[in-house]
């Protein structure tokens, strides 16, 4: 359901995505208020009506959380203790909060060796013991919590070709899921809008490509070598996007991840 009465909004940690989320939000003509541990250090530039002092670890700055805003979570939920109480501590009835966790959370003990590896959608296992998982899944189940998982994040700065100049990942069968930070990012403010609460929804481009892949187009398109293939025998996961793209009608900007790395090579995007 969409709303129609604008909420204060509020993104928690003003990191790699929480940036991009203030400014898309501000070039909706959004007032987004942004958080740090450290304001003074991290929210330069960033109008003060907008800045607000807040730690998960110090119960003191939760108090500078406005009243009835809509919350969008951008750093891990962990540990519990202070997930609960910080919780506790909100008026969840009148506010929303999508928060963002990772696909990592599908990374079980029982890894399928098919290959390709089977599409996973948001009803597939859990790994519960990890503990942001339980803090999103308690976020989620008392307090409405729209959780995004989030697949690896790319765009400027973090260049999946410097993860290969720099030998961080190397050529392998192994399937990666990317999304883009400007799509993660309006996606958020998307779910904010039309995300249902208390449903977990996959953030992925859709277009899983093995490492192998990635690497031969690095080299063929900006030359840039990799090192020697590492014998890899996880399958990785493919991670489907169908219940984002069918409920939040969501249109990327980024579907296409070599179109992407052309435009961040280029220094356009
Ligand atoms: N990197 C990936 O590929 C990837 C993949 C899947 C999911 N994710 C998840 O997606 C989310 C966003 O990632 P990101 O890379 O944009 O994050 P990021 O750059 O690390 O930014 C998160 C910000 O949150 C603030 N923060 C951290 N711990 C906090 C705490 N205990 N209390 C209050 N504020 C805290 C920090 O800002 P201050 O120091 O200024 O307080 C930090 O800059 C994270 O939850 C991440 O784990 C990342």
């Amino acid at each position: 359901m969409t709303r129609h009465i604008p909420s204060p909004l509020v993104v928690l940690g003003f990191g790699y995505t929480g940036r991009v989320v203030h400014s898309i939000g501000a070039s909706q003509g959004k007032a987004v208020h942004v958080t740090s541990r450290s304001p003074l250090n991290n929210l330069s530039g960033i109008p003060s009506e907008q800045c607000l002092r807040f730690d998960l670890e110090q119960p003191s700055t939760w108090l500078n959380i406005p009243a009835g805003a809509d919350l969008i979570w951008c750093f891990p939920a962990a540990p519990l203790e202070p997930v609960l109480a910080f919780a506790r501590s909100l008026d969840t009835t009148v506010r929303r909060i999508v928060i963002l966790g990772s696909t990592s959370a599908y990374d079980t003990s029982r890894e399928s060796t098919e290959y390709p590896p089977l599409w996973i959608d948001e009803s597939a296992p859990i790994d519960r013991t990890k503990p942001r998982v339980q803090g999103e899944e308690y976020l989620r189940q008392h307090h409405g919590a729209i959780v995004l998982r989030v697949a690896g994040i790319y765009g400027p700065g973090r260049n999946p070709l410097d993860w290969i100049r720099q030998g961080r990942v190397s050529p392998s069968r192994k399937y990666v899921n990317l999304i883009h930070v400007e799509d993660l990012a309006a996606i958020c403010l998307a779910a904010i809008e039309k995300g249902t609460p208390g449903e977990a929804y996959n953030v992925s481009d859709g277009a899983p490509h093995t490492w192998d892949e990635i690497c031969a187009t690095a080299q063929q398109r900006w030359g840039v070598t990799a090192t020697a293939a590492k014998e890899d025998h996880f399958t990785g996961k493919r991670i489907s996007n169908a219940k984002l793209r069918a409920e939040l009608s969501y249109t990327f900007k980024h579907p296409d991840l070599y179109e992407a790395l052309a435009l961040i090579e280029s220094g356009t995007g």
